[in-house]
């Protein structure tokens, strides 16, 4: 067992534009589109909580302030709720809700990129290693892909980066991850590249939006050197990291859900739907008789 820093805090960069998904993101950012009855920020906050984190960092931007609304209480509603006895509604906002001064928000001034993203949270984060989760991905599985992460890390320390495994045909539009020796619970990682040129990839091991990062990475990513796209990648940033620290890769057993994606975020409402006992049997005939139909 190596003597890991505990991972307290957790990164999550809500500052994008969701041009993707216009005209609903007009003026409800993208994080705030709802997977049955919950916002796609809120399934990944939980996922960071069930993994003991307890301080969630929001890199934000204009039109975004409804976030900050979400993680916090709502008097008027709460109120009016107890007065109705309605216990359940009431219990599952009390559930989602960070403790007091534990959500910091700061905001990205420029779209430069993820990178740029992350290095806007330094001054939060401190001198301690943390939690960078993408909020466009949803991870669905028995357990959660934190938890799963943060336990590797506890084994072999250093950084983390989860992956899954794609079409080869579609790895230039991920990071990718060479993968070398394997590790208990996961794999050292050989390698990485933001976007590989089509059939360059090392492998088909792709990031896939989950990261647990020592605080070196901001000296490298206070550089401001440009990668992929001309934008500032968390991923070349990691590479110059690993000349002197530890890269292991998760592999996430379950299935993720890209929301910034139109396909992604159907499918992801369609999963979890299916989950739900209320809902599922209306859900599950309806969709098998437009299936049949179509
Ligand atoms: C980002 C990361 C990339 C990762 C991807 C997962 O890319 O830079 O390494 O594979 O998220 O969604 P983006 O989707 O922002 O282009």
């Amino acid at each position: 067992m190596t003597m890991t820093k505990k991972i307290r805090k957790a990164v999550l960069p809500v500052a994008g534009l969701g041009t993707r998904f216009l005209p609903a993101t007009k003026a409800v950012p993208k994080e705030m589109l709802t997977v049955v009855d919950k916002p796609v920020v809120q399934y990944v906050v939980e996922e960071a909580m069930d993994a003991g984190i307890d301080h969630f960092v929001f890199v934000t931007g204009r039109n975004k302030g409804v976030i900050e609304d979400h993680f916090d209480i709502q008097p008027e509603l709460e109120d009016t709720l107890r007065s109705r006895g309605k216990t359940a509604e009431l219990k599952t906002l009390e559930d989602m809700l960070p403790a007091a001064g534990a959500t910091s928000f700061t905001r990205q001034q420029a779209p430069l990129g993820l990178g740029h993203a992350v290095w806007c949270a330094r001054d939060i984060v401190g001198d301690e290693p943390f939690a960078l989760l993408l909020p466009d991905m949803i991870m669905r599985a028995e357990t959660g892909c934190m938890s799963g992460m943060v336990k590797l890390y506890e084994k072999v320390g250093g950084n983390i980066v989860s992956v899954g495994q794609c079409d080869p045909d579609l790895a230039h539009k991920y990071g990718i991850v060479g993968k070398g020796e394997d590790v208990d619970g996961g794999f050292r990682i050989t390698e990485m590249v933001e976007k590989p040129e089509k059939g360059t990839a090392p492998s088909n091991y792709f990031m896939n939006g989950r990261y647990i990062l020592q605080p070196g990475i901001f000296e490298i990513l206070s550089r401001h050197e440009r990668g992929a796209g001309n934008e500032i990648q968390v991923t070349d940033a990691m590479l110059k990291l690993a000349d002197a620290q530890p890269f292991a890769a998760y592999p996430f057993d379950g299935e993720t859900y890209d929301c910034g994606s139109k396909d992604g975020f159907i499918l992801a409402n369609v999963a979890y739907a299916l989950d739900r006992s209320d809902i599922k049997p209306l859900v599950a005939d309806e969709l098998k008789r437009l299936i049949g139909r179509a």
